[in-house]
């Protein structure tokens, strides 16, 4: 099957690239751009394992073919921190114990990221609905809920002495 030009920008990175049709977003960032730490698991959009921000929006990059994407922005975990200054909700992940083997964590995060985008004074359900498509084998999830609480919590005091 002739390859297709896919454009997208990754990470503030504009690419062109020329892919196979039927080629999933999780395997172009991952096989092509080299972006490896968006995870696969399932690859039936189960885990949250290779969940990235995609126009704003968490999505499961498993679940969608590239050419879908096409001019489409896009972070994956790479593009979180800004060199060796981490996002809040990277510090908080570390601060409050929130990983262990970690395999899970860079989904986590992209989940976790674009909702506190959206929603900056959350309750815990709507935490816990937020990643309810992000598997975690080792942690338990209170950690994970703790971690992203506290980030909302310092959004919403910073604001308060606006
Ligand atoms: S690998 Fe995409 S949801 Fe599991
Ligand atoms: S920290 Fe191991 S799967 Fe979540």
């Amino acid at each position: 099957m002739e390859k297709q030009l896919l454009r997208i920008t990754v990470n503030t990175q504009y690419y062109e690239l020329y892919i196979k049709p039927k080629a999933l977003l999780v395997e172009v960032l991952r096989d092509h751009l080299d972006l490896t730490g968006t995870k696969r698991g399932c690859d039936s959009a189960s885990c949250g394992l290779c969940t990235v921000i995609l126009n704003g929006m968490a999505v499961k990059s498993c679940s969608i073919l590239a050419l879908q994407a096409d001019g489409a922005q896009i972070f994956t975990i790479e593009g979180l921190a800004d060199g060796s200054r981490l996002q809040p909700i990277q510090k908080a992940f570390l601060d409050h114990g929130a990983f262990q083997c970690g395999f899970c964590t860079p989904g986590m995060l992209m989940s976790s990221k674009a909702f506190l985008d959206e929603n900056q004074n959350p309750t815990i359900e709507e935490i816990r609905e937020a990643i309810h498509g992000n598997l975690c084998r080792c942690t338990g999830y209170n950690s994970i809920l703790r971690a992203i609480k506290s980030v909302a919590e310092e959004i919403s005091a910073r604001e308060k002495t606006l």
